[in-house]
């Protein structure tokens, strides 16, 4: 059993990762914690606490974190993720409390749990990393709970919520620059699973349209049904998911080590993850010094991933 825990703003595709991550028999969940993202943070905590449920996983702690990024206005994507964050399916909305910690807190305390049990945890944040700087500045002790982080976010390539950046980078820069470096400074291995990738896991409608017989099953379907909706395709990415197949089965995952740096301050680019791709002599010269090297990903095998998810949820 691998420990980990999620951070979300649960949206259509951090369901899809909450439904993997919530059943499948080699991870182990211990936390959710939830961020203002996609949508308002009263409607990511609502969204999780109702994909748990479907997930048959009442059990597993669920924290309300930071609502809005830590310098900018947070910026929703209602237009991705529909008004309430969750597709407007009108799925039945789960009765249960969040943990009366909020989510630093309650990852502080499962993370030194683990660090005095030896079972360390992967992190793995599908969201604004706003709840991630705020723990790694706050109780850098923390950290020796982590095995690793496995963040979506970034891109090598092109932007999504602009044309330079990625929308959990783009949400909250200053949060991304401060985890990454963080991470560093504490010796965390971090691996990228980034845009480059993020839309590479498809099921199929038809594949969807099959699964039935649960509540997991009957929202996995719709979830793609929206997801497919939205990009006019038969299908619709696992997005966030994938990350999260990527914990379970690293072998589905090509990776590469580059340095990354957030830009902060560009006009047209801030919220960019700069990949440098260049040979170790450049790197070694560059008049602005060393930057954050982390595990990239470059390639998925996403029919591997899909049915991994198919088999999970069903
Ligand atoms: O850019 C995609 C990411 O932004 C995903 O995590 C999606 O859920 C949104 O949070
Ligand atoms: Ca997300």
């Amino acid at each position: 059993m691998k420990p980990v825990i999620l951070d979300v703003d649960t949206g259509l595709d951090d369901a899809c990762a909450l439904l993997l991550a919530a059943r499948h028999p080699e991870l182990d969940l211990k936390a959710v914690t939830c961020v203002g993202g996609n949508v308002g943070i009263d409607d990511v905590v609502r969204n999780t606490l109702t994909v748990l449920d479907a997930a048959g996983r009442p059990d597993v702690p669920v924290a309300r974190g930071a609502a809005v990024p830590l310098i900018q206005p947070v910026r929703s994507a209602r237009h991705v993720h529909g008004e309430d964050g969750l597709g407007d399916l009108d799925w039945p909305r789960s009765t249960r409390s969040t943990d009366p910690r909020h989510a630093v807190e309650l990852l502080r305390d499962v993370l030194r749990d683990a660090a005095a049990t030896g079972e360390l945890i992967t992190l793995i944040p599908l969201a604004p990393l706003t709840n991630i700087a705020l723990l790694l500045r706050t109780y850098p002790e923390a950290a020796r709970g982590l095995r690793e982080i496995v963040f979506m976010g970034g891109a090598a390539g092109i932007g999504n919520a602009t044309a330079a950046a990625e929308f959990n980078i783009w949400t909250d820069p200053e949060a991304a620059a401060i985890a990454l470096t963080a991470a560093k400074d504490l010796g965390i291995p971090v691996t990228m699973y980034g845009l480059d990738v993020f839309y590479d896991v498809v099921v199929t409608l038809d594949q969807a349209r099959a699964l039935s017989g649960s509540p997991s099953a009957e929202l996995a379907c719709k979830l793609i049904e929206k997801r497919s909706e939205r990009y006019q395709s038969d299908g619709g990415s696992i997005g966030d998911g994938g990350a999260v197949c990527a914990v379970i089965d690293p072998s589905g995952l090509t990776t590469l080590e580059y340095p990354v740096r957030i830009e902060l301050s560009g006009s047209w680019s801030r919220g960019r993850t700069i990949v440098d791709t260049r040979g170790a002599s450049d790197v070694a010269n560059d008049p602005q010094g060393p930057a954050a090297t982390i595990r990239v990903a470059t390639a998925v095998d996403g029919k591997r991933y899909a049915e991994l998810w198919l088999a999970t949820v069903s």
